[in-house]
């Protein structure tokens, strides 16, 4: 029996290692907030914890081991097999740590999300938290942008802004900045499964039909914010 309130919007996600935010997304999914069906997770890393999350949750899993192939572009084919076997409406990068060759960025041009943990355009890349202390930032944050070939640097669409502290170390920061993008990501999923959320070729994104001129800002509660 087909139970009206399923959601239908297939979506396949990426990881690779903790996937605290491909948590986020299962119990968001749970909680009846987030109108997806994600169809599988895919881990680059046969080790991912994220694996048994996505197990515990009943979503099946798939490991494409980038070890086991030859060079990127052979991993990248792989993967693209193994991803639209799902047939996903949209490919959700959730802690995934690959580069990813122009012509995957390209078969999903326009469908495929990622977070980073920076105020983007600021600190594309790795250790973001100790960058934006050593920067003496005194704002930080987390994006959720769409997916291109420059590196963490495709059209962003929502962001969370978190203090920097005094006593902030890039621990206290990272655990700060996670909790905000537990918060984030489920946001603008649920805008793109929607179909409020889209990309033009010009790299515009608009929400509601609406030109986005700067990434929306999701307010972050005061007692999360220190
Ligand atoms: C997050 O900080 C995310 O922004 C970045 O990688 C980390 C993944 O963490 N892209 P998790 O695996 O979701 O816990």
């Amino acid at each position: 029996m087909t139970d009206p309130d399923t959601p239908v919007f297939p979506v396949v996600i990426l990881i690779s290692g903790r996937g605290s935010n491909l948590q986020a997304i299962i119990d968001a999914v749970g909680r009846r907030e987030l109108p997806i069906d994600i169809r599988a997770v895919i881990s680059n890393r046969p080790q991912a914890a994220g694996l048994q999350r996505a197990s515990r949750a009943g979503i099946a899993t798939t490991i494409v081991d980038h070890t086991r192939h030859a060079n990127r572009q052979a991993f990248d084919q792989a993967l693209q097999v193994c991803i639209d076997r799902h047939q996903p409406r949209l490919v959700i990068l959730a802690g995934f740590m690959r580069l990813l060759s122009n012509d995957f960025v390209a078969h999903y041009r326009g469908r495929m999300l990622n977070i980073h943990p920076s105020l983007l355009p600021d600190f594309p890349g790795l250790n973001t938290h100790q960058r934006a202390l050593d920067a003496g930032c005194e704002v930080h944050g987390a994006s959720v942008h769409f997916v291109t070939a420059d590196m963490d640097g495709g059209p962003v669409v929502l962001q969370a802004r978190v203090p920097v502290e005094a006593r902030d170390t890039a621990t206290s920061l990272a655990a700060r900045i996670l909790k905000q993008e537990h918060r984030l990501y489920p946001v603008a999923i649920r805008w793109f499964a929607e179909g409020r959320l889209t990309v033009n070729d010009n790299g515009q994104v608009l929400i509601d039909g609406v030109n986005l001129n700067a990434p929306l800002q999701l307010p972050v509660p005061a007692e999360e914010a220190v």
